[in-house]
């Protein structure tokens, strides 16, 4: 087995509380690895204890800003060197609009709020677009699109689940031949790619040309 610093982290964790689900620290480490050293900006929403704050500044080491968002006021008692707490909701798209006006283009974001359907939509909605080329949105807990608690539910239309799978139209938009229905979006021209995992969905960004083909050969 490759080693995972970050698993690492968490499992030598003593300091505050960190909520994972295991399975989350491979794709983690698969999908930022690369920022590590670096001077980035990574939020996270959804802040907990501050624990998951903490280790993403090892993770990232001493050059990364790290901004969490929580709409539980306890949370901003978690700042410190290179970590800044906002305290807000993050299904308002008033706050989610004052918050990226405050913080600037990112590198990472990483969905782990409510996880409700509401939520992560705005959320992605108003971030998204936030996040710099070469960069990468984490949305994760999906499973709730199946819970319907969270306003989810099997093939529910307005889970985030089903609200991804549009995404992955878009994605491929430059091959529609109904361009009423499906056109090339600014979602279609700043994603190089979405990836599924369980309860995990992974979009990265980059500026994408239209897709030409090529046959080489004698
Ligand atoms: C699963 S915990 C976050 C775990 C943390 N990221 C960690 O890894 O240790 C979810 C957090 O989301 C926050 N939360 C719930 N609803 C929210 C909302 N509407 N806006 C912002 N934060 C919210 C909760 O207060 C809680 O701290």
């Amino acid at each position: 087995m490759e080693s995972n610093p970050l698993l690492e982290l968490f499992e030598k964790n003593q300091g505050r509380l960190i909520d994972k689900w295991t399975h989350y620290f491979d794709i983690y480490h698969r999908h930022f690895a690369r920022f590590r050293n670096k001077p980035v900006k990574v939020l996270e929403i959804g802040v907990f204890k501050g624990g998951s704050l903490a280790m993403w500044r090892k993770y990232f080491g001493p050059q990364a800003k790290i901004f969490g968002v929580d709409i539980d006021p306890v949370c901003k008692d978690f700042e410190e060197d290179g970590i800044k707490v906002i305290i807000g909701d993050q299904e308002d798209r008033t706050f989610l609009r004052k918050l990226v006006a405050q913080v600037g283009a990112l590198d990472i974001v990483i969905d782990d709020g409510g996880h409700t359907m509401k939520q992560q939509i705005n959320s992605f909605e108003e971030l998204y677009p936030k996040v710099k080329p070469g960069g990468v949105y984490l949305a994760e807990d999906l499973h709730t699109s199946y819970w319907s608690e969270y306003g989810g539910g099997l093939k529910e239309p307005d889970s985030f689940i089903e609200y991804s799978k549009n995404l992955v139209d878009q994605l491929n938009a430059w091959h529609s031949r109904d361009k009423e229905d499906l056109d090339v979006s600014m979602f279609t021209r700043t994603t190089t790619s979405m990836h599924y995992y369980n309860s995990v969905l992974v979009l990265e960004k980059g500026l994408v040309s239209p897709p030409t083909t090529r046959i080489t050969g004698g």
